[in-house]
């Protein structure tokens, strides 16, 4: 839909009133209409980056979700104060593992003998305390772009421990299951699920000893909406269709496409596509209507037969950006997320590691 050409206006003039003074980041799942005052747009790992390359703005208003505005606040200076427009834009993935539930895990990790074994890595998506747990004991952040970096990583901590590294991996089971498998040559056996709703996990001390990844029991609503039914489906109906899914789909998905990478590797693999080439992309639709629009060249469709936004990404709607904007322009920060202190500490170490991560 248009946007109101009133409150584009008038995020406009807040921009340039602004001026150097804020500097506005984006996820590839933003709307259109928000999208478009962003500087600069990105995958979780491309905002984490950037987040710090304006040091000179004094506001960072965030276009995404709560748990990467927590993270630019923790990867900015004290005096940049982080904007998320509309505070209920959180993450229902990030929401699936709590510090307490995590701490629950890690005890019964330490309890099966595993206290020397064990690293835990925890998906971008999780709240900043999460990464402040990981960045006390050992562990480190990952994205969709660099899982299996991470994992490695977390491996080779423990490649001299007697019985070898194990990880304990949140919240997204399918991004952990999938980079094992796929990518780190670990077969299904090597993994099993924690249930954060179950006593013990649901599992037995044998089988948290028998494992080489305890995937926590998350997923993304968004991605795990993707079926295999749809790809067979689009199969027979377009000869030669390529399908590209983000690792937060389920292993079967994934299993029966043809390319699977995060936001920013679908969109550079849809730019350097050919010219009448067939597509089925399994992510968020604002990102992929955005595509089919940036490539009319090419026959792009969405993997799902319904509409499949990710409803806290669009929370942040122009509205809410305007809103914002308009505060700082009168002097006054709304919607400031400032991480404490010590969180910040913590959480800082697990993610300069994972920035510090080769590739
Ligand atoms: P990326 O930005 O790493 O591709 O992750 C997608 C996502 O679900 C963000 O919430
Ligand atoms: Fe969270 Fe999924 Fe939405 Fe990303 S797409 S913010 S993982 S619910």
């Amino acid at each position: 839909a248009a946007s109101d050409p009133d409150l584009v206006a008038r995020a406009i003039a807040a921009k340039e009133a602004l001026g150097e003074r804020v500097f506005v980041l984006g996820h590839h799942y933003q709307r259109d209409e928000v999208i478009q005052f962003a500087d600069v747009t990105g995958d979780s790992f491309k905002l984490a980056r950037d987040a710090a390359a304006r040091p000179a703005a004094e506001f960072i208003v965030f276009c995404g979700v709560h748990f990467m505005a927590e993270s630019a606040d923790i990867l900015t200076s004290d005096d940049q104060a982080v904007i998320l427009p509309d505070l209920s834009a959180g993450c229902s993935m990030a929401d699936m593992a709590r510090l307490s539930q995590v701490e629950d895990a890690w005890d019964a990790m330490a309890a099966a003998g595993l206290q020397d074994n064990i690293v835990p890595v925890t998906y971008m998506n999780s709240s900043a305390d999460i990464k402040a747990f990981c960045g006390r004991n050992g562990g480190v952040v990952c994205t969709s772009s660099n899982a299996d970096v991470a994992l490695e990583w977390a491996f080779d901590q423990k490649a001299d421990v007697e019985g070898g590294g194990k990880v304990l991996f949140f919240p997204d089971q399918h991004l952990g299951r999938n980079t094992a498998v796929l990518k780190m040559g670990m077969t299904l056996d090597d993994c099993v699920v924690w249930n954060p709703l179950l006593p013990g996990g649901g599992l037995s001390v044998e089988q948290l000893q028998g494992a080489k990844m305890i995937l926590w029991k998350g997923h993304c609503s968004v991605h795990g909406r993707f079926t295999t039914d749809v790809i067979d489906e689009l199969r027979a109906k377009h000869e030669g269709i390529h399908i590209l899914v983000h690792p937060e789909c389920t292993h079967e998905v994934v299993l029966k496409a043809d390319l699977v990478g995060s936001t920013e590797f679908i969109i550079k693999t849809i730019e350097a596509a050919e010219p009448g080439s067939t597509w089925a992309i399994g992510t968020e639709l604002n990102l992929v209507q955005r595509l089919a629009d940036a490539h009319p060249d090419k026959n792009i469709v969405f993997l799902d037969r319904n509409v499949c936004y990710c409803s806290t990404m669009n929370r942040i709607d122009l509205p809410h950006f305007v809103w914002a904007m308009e505060s700082l322009v009168r002097g006054e920060v709304v919607n400031q997320i400032d991480v404490d202190d010590e969180t910040e500490a913590h959480a800082l170490v697990a993610l300069q590691r994972m920035l510090d991560l080769p590739g």
